[in-house]
């Protein structure tokens, strides 16, 4: 391909339609002087249902007639290999990429990129502009003994899609998972344990028995308030650090651990370390009560002392109860330090739910009116509720059943079609896999914020926009490279003739699809917002789609044409498998 200038900020051998761009940036500055060549460029815009790249002349503030600034740029045109042709409408400029090259170029970068990488790993989408920098990111953080809720659910699956994210923007991550394994209501477990504990069942579910003793206790304490008072003494004891106050503790919360590592395994989310409410230190939650007294900010109330943010519109808040213990917020304040301290973070991002906004900006801002200097380094990513996930049996309460109830309705989805359902090799893996993709999907659809209602019939249909109907895409994509072994190995990508995919206007609109994907990539990490890899990958999945009956593999005589279409099916599947993976999604080879 032709020589062509460097716009900084862009990269071709990540991105090649960077470099379609730069071809038509450089057009639009050498016909429209004093334009530069960056000021162009980011003009260049994708087009409109088909139309690659558009360029509204407005938006470069250039004196002199639209009209006439558009035949300034039409009258120096000529097409070479980057760009074929230019339509001139009302205020914008569209263009067309020379479909050869276009559809060369992308399916070459994306082969390259994932065939012979040094790390022997698929890269094609990723880039390096994180290269260097530190991400700390806490995401599920659900509460020992408490219900693991639909807001856990979406904080599990948005954080961990942004630490994949982040991974593949070169960024260097560490995730952590902030259990809420700390406060009164383990004294009032304690109580309960002595009352209602068994070893065995302890053994058996952790999760579930604590959660039991935990309800079981709580409605002794609305009968008896000596309840809360016995609590309220023993969590003193922990926070003293009292041996025998803290043994047992320390068993629930190994435990649970451990049965909440096998869950996430499941659902493909991992955690670097295992933190929580409980090794916050103390030192830091003294030093910030007394920082803030310093400044005139904290008033004693009976004892206790709260936090006067009111000029801030953020109300006062309680840092430390009347008989010295601990509290959420104070805990969360001190963990920054903290987490400061050990990792020097670029960037710490909190997955928690809308609900909580208020409680993270106060933490937020007392850490800013402590002056540390990484305090605009935290980030608060939130969203929104959930409605309506209940299983059949009642309201969940637990992950495992959330899960469960997946794969069972899915399950017995796939029965229906009794003549597939038996060609399934493994149907409970496959169900597994299947539901809790439909799970993730239906939460990743749409804008983080909005809040939704879980809809289990949605979630486990082939049609539509739905998880299934994605890894339905995949595997079907995955069978044709196994249904025509006679075409491999495909010739060296430079010796591909692309010509037979040129013809076919589907090919070519899924070639060019498969070029964006770097940019959905970066777009996300700006936005934050998953929901646009999923509308892409859904995008990709339709367009495959439509092009299955005009490029045909199976049949195809001319064996360069059937190449051509196979090698474009296997860089499609690529890319599918990618924008998958990178919502946290394991792509199935068959179902
Ligand atoms: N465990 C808390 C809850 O379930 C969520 C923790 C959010 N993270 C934080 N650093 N406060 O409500």
């Amino acid at each position: 391909m032709p020589e062509l200038p460097h716009v900084p900020g862009t990269d071709a051998s990540s991105c090649v339609l960077d470099a379609f761009r730069t071809a038509i940036a450089k057009r639009v500055s050498e016909a429209l002087p004093p334009l530069t060549l960056e000021q162009a460029y980011t003009g260049v815009d994708y087009g409109k249902k088909g139309v690659d790249f558009t360029v509204a002349l407005p938006r470069f503030r250039l004196p002199g007639k639209i009209d006439e600034l558009a035949n300034k740029v039409i009258s120096q045109f000529q097409p070479d290999d980057w760009v074929e042709a230019i339509v001139h409408d009302k205020a914008f400029l569209h263009f067309t990429l020379n479909t050869t090259n276009v559809i060369h170029e992308i399916l070459n970068q994306i082969h390259q990129l994932t065939h012979e990488t040094e790390s022997g790993k698929p890269e094609y989408g990723t880039n390096i502009v994180g290269k260097g920098k530190k991400l700390v990111i806490e995401y599920s953080s659900p509460n020992i003994a408490k219900s693991f809720h639909v807001g856990h659910l979406r904080s599990t699956i948005i954080g961990a899609f942004l630490a994949n994210l982040y991974r593949s923007c070169g960024w260097d991550v560490t995730t952590l998972n902030y259990l809420g394994d700390w406060g009164t209501q383990f004294g009032l477990i304690a109580v309960g344990f002595e009352k209602y504990g068994s070893k065995e069942e302890l053994e058996k579910d952790a999760i579930q028995h604590l959660f039991h003793i935990y309800v079981q206790i709580n409605k002794d304490a609305d009968a008896d308030p000596n309840v809360k008072v016995e609590a309220a003494k023993w969590f003193k004891r922990m926070e003293d650090g009292d041996e025998s106050a803290l043994s047992n503790w320390r068993v629930w919360r190994e435990l649970s651990i451990k049965k909440y590592a096998e869950e996430y395994d499941r659902l493909n989310v991992h955690f670097d370390e295992y933190t929580g409410e409980s090794q916050v230190g103390k030192e830091w939650q003294d030093k910030a009560i007394d920082r803030l007294n310093e400044m005139g900010l904290i008033s004693d109330v009976e004892g206790a002392k709260l936090v006067d943010l009111e000029k801030w519109k953020m109300g006062k808040a309680v840092l430390r109860k009347k008989d010295g213990t601990s509290i959420y917020l104070t805990r969360d304040i001190a963990a920054a330090i903290e987490r400061y301290e050990k990792y020097k973070f670029d960037k710490m991002i909190y997955v928690v739910s809308s609900q909580q906004d208020l409680h993270l900006s106060q933490f937020f801002k007392i850490l800013r009116l402590m002056e540390f200097p990484w305090a605009d380094k935290l980030e608060h990513v939130n969203y929104g509720l959930v409605q309506g996930m209940s299983t059949r049996k009642g309201t969940v309460v637990f992950l495992d059943q959330i899960i469960r109830e997946a794969s069972s309705v899915m399950h017995e989805q796939m029965q229906k079609n009794e003549e597939k359902y038996n060609a399934v090799e493994d149907p409970e893996t496959t169900s597994l896999e299947i539901g809790i993709t439909g799970v993730k999907i239906q939460d990743m659809a749409a804008k983080r914020i909005n809040n939704y209602t879980f809809n289990w019939d949605r979630m486990k249909s082939f049609e539509g926009d739905t998880g299934p109907y994605l890894q339905y895409a995949h595997v079907r994509l995955a069978s044709i490279g196994r249904k025509n072994p006679h075409l491999f190995p495909l010739p060296p990508r430079e010796q591909m003739d692309v010509a037979p995919l040129a013809a076919s206007p589907h090919a070519r609109e899924v070639a060019f699809l498969l070029g964006t994907y770097p940019d959905v990539v970066k777009v996300a990490l700006k936005t934050h917002e998953p929901s646009g890899v999923v509308t892409f990958a859904f995008r990709l999945a339709h367009a495959i789609s439509s092009a299955w009956d005009t490029v045909v593999v199976k049949g195809e005589e001319d064996l360069a044409t059937a190449r051509a279409r196979m090698w474009l099916y296997e860089c499609a599947r690529e890319v599918l498998s990618a924008s998958m993976r990178l919502l946290s999604i394991r792509p199935l080879e068959r179902m």
